[in-house]
């Protein structure tokens, strides 16, 4: 007889399921059985990954395209979730972007266009969920947050705060948690091949030019597994781990030289 899958029987929600890590989150959980709802704005490659992995893994898999920055986005989608029938029982707040550059001359609907997804739609997707999961006490809360939610960004300011918000937050409700079998775990990579850089603009900066990117399957398995450890933080990989663990050991405005130091433009490759 077939063993049972981990998953067999839950669904889980990925934002941002269209590309990059949330697509390998989404096979993360699909391996393990996880049917699947997927939210992005592309709605024909969130078809194109639900079709593959549900094929693949024998696993149902829902595309719903919709754009979390607009307010009222997390209902908008939980309502549509709740027509086709299916719940919730793990819910993956993947969907983010950011932008490089001063916050002088920066555009206003990015700026609050990053704290309505990054943060805004993340709790508001939480806030929907989480009383069902500690009721069926079980599931959980996978958040993507980054490198740099241990630091200010000088030239990237409201990103860098929209995810130390998100580790603050994702910390919080592994404590709440505490005793129940719903997990909390918060994925904070680094540099990962994505589009994120082509969005945020950050191929010209001095950090892209430091080391390769981690393949996204890669951070999206430590990530997967983390959760199911309830593993409170996950930083991916030891140099992330050193240069998010400096945080807390340098004075800060040596932090926030440093910082600014490797957000700035680099200069043109010979
Ligand atoms: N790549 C990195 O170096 C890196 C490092 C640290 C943390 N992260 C974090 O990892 C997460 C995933 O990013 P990624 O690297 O995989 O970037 P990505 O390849 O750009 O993917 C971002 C995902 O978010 C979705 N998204 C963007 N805007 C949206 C909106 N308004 N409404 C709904 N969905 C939206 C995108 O789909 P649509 O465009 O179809 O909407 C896409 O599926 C983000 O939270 C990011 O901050 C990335």
């Amino acid at each position: 007889m077939a063993r049972k899958r981990r998953g067999e029987g839950q669904t889980a929600l990925v934002t941002g399921a269209s590309a990059g890590i949330g697509v390998d989150l989404a096979e993360c959980f699909a391996r393990d059985g996880y049917n699947l709802v997927l939210a992005a704005r592309s709605e024909a490659a969130l078809k194109e990954v639900a079709e593959r992995l549900s094929l693949k893994y024998a696993i149902a898999a829902t595309p719903i395209a919709l754009d979390l920055t607009e307010h009222g986005a997390g209902r908008k989608l939980a309502d549509a979730i709740a027509a086709k029938g299916l719940s919730v029982d793990v819910l993956v707040n993947n969907a983010g972007y950011g932008i490089a550059g001063g916050f002088d001359g920066s555009s206003e609907a990015d700026q609050l266009g990053m704290i309505d997804l990054n943060v805004r739609a993340l709790v508001e997707l939480t806030h929907i969920y989480w009383p069902a999961m500690l009721k069926n006490n079980r599931g959980g809360v996978l958040n993507v947050a980054s490198t740099a939610a241990f630091q200010p960004g000088p030239l990237m300011a409201v990103y860098y705060a929209s995810k130390a918000f998100v580790l603050s937050f994702s910390e919080a409700l592994w404590k709440e948690a505490e005793g129940s079998a719903v997990h909390v775990s918060c994925l904070c990579p680094g540099p990962t091949s994505s589009k994120f850089r082509e969005r945020a603009g950050t191929g010209r900066t001095r950090l892209s030019r430091m080391g390769t990117p981690m393949p996204s399957m890669t951070v999206a398995r430590m990530g997967y597994r983390a959760f199911q450890n309830n593993r409170r933080v996950l930083v991916t990989g030891m140099r992330n781990r050193l240069i998010a663990g400096l945080a807390r050991f340098l004075p800060r405005k040596t932090l926030l030289a440093t910082v600014y130091n490797i957000q700035s433009p680099a200069a043109p490759e010979a």
